[in-house]
């Protein structure tokens, strides 16, 4: 074959690699295999100089087709200048796709519930997802084999460890946490927030795995009273509107009285006037709570609530079944993006 021909070749195969978004593929054309069976038909003395500029061929296609990669995968850095208003940004590359996900329903409202307090000058700490027997019970003046510890529906795991079944799990945490401070005649005032569980059989109303939102305020003199106003404050923030609350007594052994508060339905969430809906546990923190964190009883008073951030979200957006929010269903999650 004539080395015009491999000239003709190479221009060709270069100007493929110029635009190919394959450019591996070109290193295995046809044309090369064509190139090499014409070896056989060669004289044995053009046999080296065409083997030889074939090689040559072969080389300059492979840095042509190098330099190609090189330049498709720069394509696919995206710049992003993080100090730049945000429409610099918002030039998306096309192999992008053009829709974003978005934040889970129940993320959101817990910033919103977390952004609530902590305005109201509460600190704002995380539950684990998995504790212990002393800050699920024992810290929390349950006794030892009491019927009140199988109202929780533990689950446990093989070791004896407990993934939460409510966020009072982190109260002991934050009193010895807030003791110097009390001390220095200061106030604990703390919110904890986070996923809980429990071994429940699911239906529209009951879950395994929920979120729950609570709080813990000791003073020289807390009031039960404090503690209304603050949690009607709570709910008039989050939904936006005055409301009423009633209370009713409650038993809980960390909290000494116990209550639930209940508020009314309002009207444009669809309520009737006297529809109350039960949404705290609360109480005075027991003394014996105070004590097993080692605070004096004596001197120091303390409230406590907890509630199930689900329910306050189902409320506000008339959702009516608490399974939706586990269930990854898109429909469900886009009405909230
Ligand atoms: N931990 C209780 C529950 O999950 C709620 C609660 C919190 C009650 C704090 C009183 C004080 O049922």
């Amino acid at each position: 074959m004539p080395s015009h021909d491999i000239d003709a070749v190479r221009l060709e195969l270069l100007e493929r690699v110029k635009t190919s978004e394959t450019p591996r593929d070109i290193l295995r054309a046809p044309e090369f295999k064509d190139l090499y069976s014409a070896i056989g038909s060669l004289s044995a003395e053009e046999k080296g100089p065409y083997g030889k500029s074939i090689n040559e061929l072969k080389q300059a296609v492979e840095a042509a087709v190098e330099e190609r990669i090189m330049q498709l995968e720069s394509g696919d850095v995206i710049s992003l200048d993080v100090t730049a208003p945000w429409d610099v940004n918002s030039v998306r590359p096309a192999f992008l796709p053009t829709h974003e996900g978005s934040q889970h329903p129940l993320t959101k409202e817990m910033d919103t519930v977390v952004d609530i307090f902590t305005r109201m000058g509460f600190a704002a700490v995380e539950s684990r997802q998995i504790d212990d027997d002393f800050h699920m019970f024992g810290s929390l003046n349950f006794p030892e084999n009491h019927p009140a510890r199988d109202g929780y529906d533990t689950f446990r795991t093989e070791e004896g460890f407990i993934p939460p079944a409510h966020t009072s799990t982190m109260q002991n945490r934050i009193l010895q946490s807030g003791k110097d401070v009390l001390e220095a005649g200061g106030q604990i005032a703390a919110i904890s927030y986070g996923r809980v569980f429990r071994n429940e059989d699911v239906d529209a109303t009951h879950e395994h795995t929920f979120h729950q939102v609570e709080g813990v305020f000791v003073s020289k003199n807390a009031t039960l009273g404090e503690m209304l106003g603050t949690l009607q404050a709570f709910f008039e923030a989050y939904y936006g509107q005055s409301l009423r609350i009633k209370t009713q007594p409650a038993y809980f052994p960390f909290v000494e009285p116990g209550l639930e508060i209940m508020i009314e339905k309002p009207a444009v969430l669809g309520g009737k006037a006297g529809e109350w809906l039960e949404m705290v546990g609360c109480g005075m923190v027991h003394p014996n709570v105070l004590s097993a964190a080692g605070i004096d009883p004596t001197q120091y008073r303390g409230f406590a609530w907890g509630m199930g951030v689900e329910r306050l979200v189902m409320l506000k957006y008339g959702i009516e079944d608490l399974r939706h929010f586990e269930s990854a269903k898109l429909n469900f999650l886009r009405k909230f993006a």
